[in-house]
């Protein structure tokens, strides 16, 4: 299914991303798993099968890093990853009358400023060699409700989908496609500081009544990813158990 195509994943060593790399890698995918916890990089490296992949630090949010991680693809795998997957992402949850600009801020830099930097040093780098490309940009169904202690959060998830079907309007020309995936809760680093008493009230208002797992996210990514997805471009996926 992705047999030769070189996947960027970031955030790869967390719970979303950590599951894309194994997914992608399964069906034959190359994978460049870039954290800026490169130790947690490393580790989902080491899960993956073969051994032509590769970890590295990177930070999304600043863009010196972003083009050094694109030129060391370039030197290793001599292409541009043909698959981008955007999943480093940040909370900094608190209610808008305590909320610090600084949280406000941070969450906006590696969310919404982090995803573009990749995707446009992606889209950069396959004009540049006329490849097509499949981007996959990772949003929440607090974009579209909203969320109590969120507002910088939910609102960088918004941008988030919005950027999404900017870039694939613009990039639909060059055969690079765009895609946005809305998961609602999932069982990652990321949701499990929330409180039992919390989390048991959020999946009393899911449809299916349960988290969902890293994997099942990551199933619509690989099928975003492949040929499997060619006529869909700026298009909005819920993972989410049936709540929007
Ligand atoms: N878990 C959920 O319920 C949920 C729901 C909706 C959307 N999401 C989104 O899915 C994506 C993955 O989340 P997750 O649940 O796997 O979280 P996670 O915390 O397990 O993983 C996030 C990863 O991003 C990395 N990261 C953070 N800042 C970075 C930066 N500046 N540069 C590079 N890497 C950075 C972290 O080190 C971590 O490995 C995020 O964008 C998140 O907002 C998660």
């Amino acid at each position: 299914m992705l047999t030769g195509k070189l996947a960027l994943v970031t955030g790869a060593g967390g719970g979303i991303g950590r599951a894309v790399c194994q997914l992608l890698a399964e069906a034959g995918a190359k994978i460049m798993a870039a954290d800026c916890n490169h130790t947690a990089a490393k580790e989902t490296i080491s899960l993956l099968a073969n051994n032509d992949h590769m970890a590295r630090r990177m930070d999304v949010s600043d863009s010196q890093d972003v083009k050094a991680a694109f030129d060391n693809i370039q030197s290793k795998y001599y292409k541009p990853p043909e698959v981008v997957v955007n999943a480093a992402g940040i909370v900094r949850d608190n209610f808008l009358l305590k909320i610090s600009e600084e949280d406000f801020q941070k969450v906006f830099d590696v969310n919404v400023k982090g995803t573009f930097l990749v995707t446009k040093k992606a889209c950069e780098v396959l004009v540049d060699i006329g490849a097509a490309g499949s981007i996959i940009n990772i949003s929440s169904v607090v974009a579209k409700r909203g969320n109590i202690g969120q507002c910088n959060y939910a609102s960088s998830k918004a941008a988030v989908e919005t950027f999404t079907k900017c870039v694939a309007r613009e990039m639909a020309d060059y055969n690079i496609r765009c895609n946005v995936v809305l998961p609602g809760f999932i069982a990652t680093t990321m949701t499990n500081e929330i409180p039992e008493k919390v989390k048991n009230m959020f999946k009393s208002m899911i449809p299916m009544k349960r988290f969902g797992t890293p994997e099942e996210v990551a199933q619509m990514i690989k099928f975003l990813a492949s040929d499997e997805s060619s006529y869909i471009t700026g298009s909005s996926f819920y993972v989410s158990g049936g709540i929007e």
